[in-house]
């Protein structure tokens, strides 16, 4: 019993980065929209409700988005003590988003709802991404039908009361799919395009009195109707909208009474392609786009303690492409060559650990020369998790360069299925930007981490840069097949010993890195900063978007200052910051002061470039490999650089 080897999950669900078509679902998804907690009965730490509650809480992302693809009911105890709980993800969120959302919920921070609600032993609380409720008494199968969120954008001005009878018209089609599919969940994918959704437990009645109400309340008046708006209960959630949203279809098929049952979101295309309620979850032209891009994740569950840890891997494929690839550079490894490379996977070689997985520090020859590795573990018990793994090998195998984190190999034999990545060991750009994470680090690696801000002077900075765009040129250009990063943000940059970047989360380094940005109290939020606005408008993902997240990136650096979204528009201040400066003429006003001097013509000079990148309009954005010409010609033929700013915007 205790020699038994604990199962090990790979698993590959549909990658979005991020989900959020309209400015104002981008913000603040870290705080609750609408929370309640009990004030009587309260339960004390050395209860065993705060026993059971502290086990439905440690795996709650787990089980939500990996076995049941979006939703939860759970009993766990017997007796008083008991506690129910339940938590289901936004349909227009990714599983990935949503995975945040309930680990920030789950977690034992600030930001958990044990900490937001001491001692209450009845919690209900929507996030953005997540609906998370528990409480000592059965709530499965009944409705909240009061309305607990409103949210409205602008009056709709053309026509408001045929808008309105429109809008009706589309939520009533999608209550009635959503009342009879298994998942209580609709979507219209026409304008206006709807979205609603119940709690799986709730029978189909019940299911279409809450969304009844809230429709009701959405469309009651005409005269102040408008063009797009979310209403909430705690047990469903309506949104409508003039503009398509994107909307993620949830995974297998399980019913109410058999959520419990394993169903991943890996058949998903598959299942959504198969009903015709669920392939109208998907609005826009984006289908394609979600179907194509697949995120590997793959965790490991360590005898049920588990921790709150994102560990998120995610690529997208810019082209479907069914053919196999060959693996010139994969090396496959013998089970019992990772087995001896670990010492037996030995605790002292345990690199990380979260919620969904382990990661060991090994040894492995590769061509006759000892080669550190980081060895990502799992055991396949399905074809989904098999596929999932072979995709990621994939992606992953072809890519060789020396400034994205490199797949040395993997194993496939009967029952274990492991990835096998170059090792980085020293902190990602985030943390040695602001000097955070050391702690976390050392605790991961063993490796002291070095260094503040302070020991990134310019030319670390600048070679920092450089090297993330000769990576990224790779990506766009030079690789056989295209590939978009998606997620280009300083916690997905790792530096080597040489402060050298490498790209990552694609693997085994992100792993690391969100383990760490996830005890920060702001992760969640953390990627939409770097998000191409374009994107959320369109819902199509291009390599000017990576682009873009590469300027916001190199202002960053620059600057030194973390950019975050304000005002309601979802502006980055860090952009508004340096064309306020660049307006006055100032623009090294902006940049970190501790730079200043010697260099302050190469930091103008950057700043001009990473400005350009972050060109609303996506066609005034440069390619890759102009920024990498640019920023090249930097440090080279930097006399002859005396063009307006804007010059190098201009020149394609
Ligand atoms: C989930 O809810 C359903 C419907 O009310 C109920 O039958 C089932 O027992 C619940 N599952 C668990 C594990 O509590
Ligand atoms: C129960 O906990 C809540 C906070 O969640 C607190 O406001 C309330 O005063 C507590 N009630 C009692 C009786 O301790
Ligand atoms: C949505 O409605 C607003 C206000 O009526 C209008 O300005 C906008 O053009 C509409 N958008 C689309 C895509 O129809
Ligand atoms: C929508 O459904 C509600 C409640 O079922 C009903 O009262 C209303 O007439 C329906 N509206 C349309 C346009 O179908
Ligand atoms: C609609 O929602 C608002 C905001 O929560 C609430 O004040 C109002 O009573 C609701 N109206 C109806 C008819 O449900
Ligand atoms: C995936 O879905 C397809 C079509 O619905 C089905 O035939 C197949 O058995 C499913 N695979 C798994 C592993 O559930």
């Amino acid at each position: 019993m205790a020699l038994q080897r604990p199962p090990l999950l790979l698993l590959c669900f549909h990658l979005l980065a991020a989900l959020h078509t309209t400015s104002y679902a981008a913000l603040s998804s870290h705080l609750p929209q609408a929370m309640d907690c009990s004030t009587s009965g309260n339960y004390t730490s050395t209860s065993a409700y705060a026993a059971n509650l502290n086990k439905f809480l440690a795996s709650l992302p787990e089980k939500t988005i990996f076995k049941n693809g979006g939703f939860i009911n759970d009993t766990v105890g017997e007796g008083t003590g008991t506690v129910y709980g339940l938590a289901m993800c936004s349909a227009d969120y990714s599983r990935s988003d949503c995975g945040d959302c309930l680990a920030a919920a789950a977690s034992s921070n600030a930001n958990g709802l044990p900490n937001r609600c001491p001692g209450s032993t009845t919690v209900l609380a929507w996030f953005d991404p997540c609906l998370v409720r528990y409480s000592d008494t059965n709530f499965f199968g009944t409705a909240q039908t009061g309305e607990i969120y409103t949210l409205n954008g602008p009056r709709a001005i053309w026509e408001p009361l045929q808008y309105r009878n429109d809008v009706v018209r589309n939520l009533n089609e999608s209550i009635a799919a959503a009342v009879a599919s298994s998942q209580r969940f609709a979507a219209s994918s026409t304008d206006p395009y709807t979205l609603v959704q119940c709690t799986w437990d709730l029978p189909p009645d019940q299911c279409k009195q809450c969304l009844d109400v809230l429709t009701a309340n959405a469309s009651k008046d005409w005269t102040s109707m408008a063009v797009d708006g979310k209403r909430r209960s705690y047990s469903c959630s309506v949104r409508y909208g003039n503009t398509s949203f994107v909307v993620v279809p949830f995974g297998g098929a399980p019913t109410p009474q058999s959520v419990d049952q394993a169903t991943t979101s890996a058949n998903q295309s598959s299942s959504a392609a198969g009903k015709g309620s669920l392939t109208a979850g998907v609005v826009g032209s984006v289908v394609g786009l979600i179907l194509l891009a697949c995120a590997c994740l793959i965790w490991y569950r360590r005898n049920g303690t588990a921790g709150n840890e994102r560990k998120f891997f995610r690529l997208h494929k810019t082209q479907t492409d069914t053919q196999t690839l060959a693996h010139p550079n994969a090396h496959k490894f013998t089970y019992q060559q990772l087995v001896g490379a670990t010492r037996d996977f030995a605790d002292t070689r345990r690199l990380g650990q979260g919620a969904f997985g382990v990661v060991y520090k090994g040894a492995v020859m590769v061509q006759d020369k000892e080669v550190d590795v980081a060895i990502k573990t799992a055991l396949v018990v399905s074809d989904e998790a098999r596929a999932a793994f072979k995709n990621e090998v994939e992606i992953m195998s072809p890519l060789n360069h020396s400034n994205i984190i490199r797949l040395v190999g993997s194993c496939d034999e009967e029952d274990n299925l492991l990835l096998v990545y170059e090792l980085v060991e020293d902190r990602n750009l985030q943390a040695r930007l602001y000097g955070r994470g050391a702690r976390v680090d050392a605790e991961l690696t063993g490796v002291r981490a070095r260094g503040s801000s302070l020991d990134l002077d310019w030319r670390k900075r600048y070679n920092i840069l450089l090297g993330i765009t000769w990576g990224l040129e790779y990506l766009h250009a030079k690789c056989a097949k295209c590939v978009l990063h998606r997620d280009i943000k300083p916690g997905n940059v790792m530096l080597d010993r040489d402060s050298n970047a490498k790209l990552c989360d694609f693997g085994l380094v992100t792993q690391l890195t969100h383990a760490i940005t996830s005890r920060s109290t702001n992760n969640i939020i953390g990627t939409q900063v770097y998000m191409d606005p374009a994107y959320r408008n369109t819902g199509k993902i291009t390599k000017e978007s990576d682009v873009y997240s590469f300027g916001v990136l190199l202002l960053e650096v620059v600057c030194g200052e973390e950019p975050v979204l304000i005002d309601g528009a979802g502006k980055n201040s860090l952009i508004e910051k340096v064309r306020e400066c660049e307006k006055r003429n100032a623009i090294l006003d902006a940049a970190d002061q501790q730079l200043r001097g010697e260099f302050d013509e190469e930091i103008k000079a950057a700043l001009s470039i990473g400005l350009c990148c972050v060109e609303t309009r996506r066609g005034d954005r440069p390619t890759i490999q102009i920024v990498l010409g640019r920023l090249l010609s930097l440090t080279g033929k930097l006399a002859s650089n005396n063009r307006h700013p804007n010059a190098v915007c201009d020149e394609v």
